[in-house]
C-alpha cells in the first residue's frame, strides 16, 4: 500500500513537472508572436505620429493647420538648423518653448531623448 502511494506521488510529480515545462513553452511562444514584427513602425516614430505630427507634420515641415497657427518650425529647412542647437531639444520637449507644449509629464525621459534624436532625421 505504501509503495502504491509512493508510485502515485511519483506519477503526479512527473505530471506537474511536464505540465509546467509545456506551460513555459507556451508562454514563450506567445511572447514571441506578440513581439514587434516587420510592418509595425518603430516606437519613436509611432510616438512622434501620436504626439507631435499635429503641429510638426509627419514630414517635420510644420506645414499643418495647427503648425501654421502655432508657428511650428520647418525641420526640413537647413536654415532653421543653422540657427538651432539640437542639444536644446530635450529641454524644449520637456519644458516646452513658446507655443510648444511641455511633454515632461506625459513622456518618459527615454522617450523624450529618443524623440529629440528622431527629429534630426528630418534635416536635409
Ligand atoms: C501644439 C503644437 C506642437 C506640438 C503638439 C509639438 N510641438 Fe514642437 N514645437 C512647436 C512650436 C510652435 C515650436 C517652436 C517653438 C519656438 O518658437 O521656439 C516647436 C519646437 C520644437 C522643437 C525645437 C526646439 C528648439 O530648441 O528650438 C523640437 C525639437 C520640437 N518642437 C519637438 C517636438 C516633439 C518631439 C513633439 C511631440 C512630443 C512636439 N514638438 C509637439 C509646436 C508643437
Amino acid at each position: 500500500m505504501k509503495l502504491l502511494l509512493k508510485l502515485i506521488l511519483f506519477v503526479v510529480g512527473i505530471f506537474l513537472v511536464v505540465n509546467s515545462l509545456t506551460l513555459n513553452q507556451a508562454a514563450r511562444d506567445h511572447a514571441f508572436t506578440v513581439s514587434p514584427s516587420a510592418g509595425v513602425p518603430p516606437p519613436t516614430e509611432a510616438l512622434f505620429k501620436q504626439k507631435c505630427t499635429k503641429c510638426h507634420g509627419a514630414d517635420g515641415s510644420g506645414d499643418t493647420s495647427m503648425g501654421r497657427i502655432f508657428n511650428a518650425p520647418d525641420f526640413t529647412d537647413g536654415n532653421w538648423w543653422a540657427k538651432h542647437n539640437s542639444g536644446e531639444f530635450v529641454n524644449a520637449i520637456t519644458r516646452g518653448r513658446k507655443n510648444m507644449p511641455a511633454f515632461g509629464k506625459k513622456l518618459t525621459k527615454a522617450q523624450i531623448s529618443s524623440l529629440a534624436s528622431y527629429v534630426q532625421h528630418f534635416k536635409h
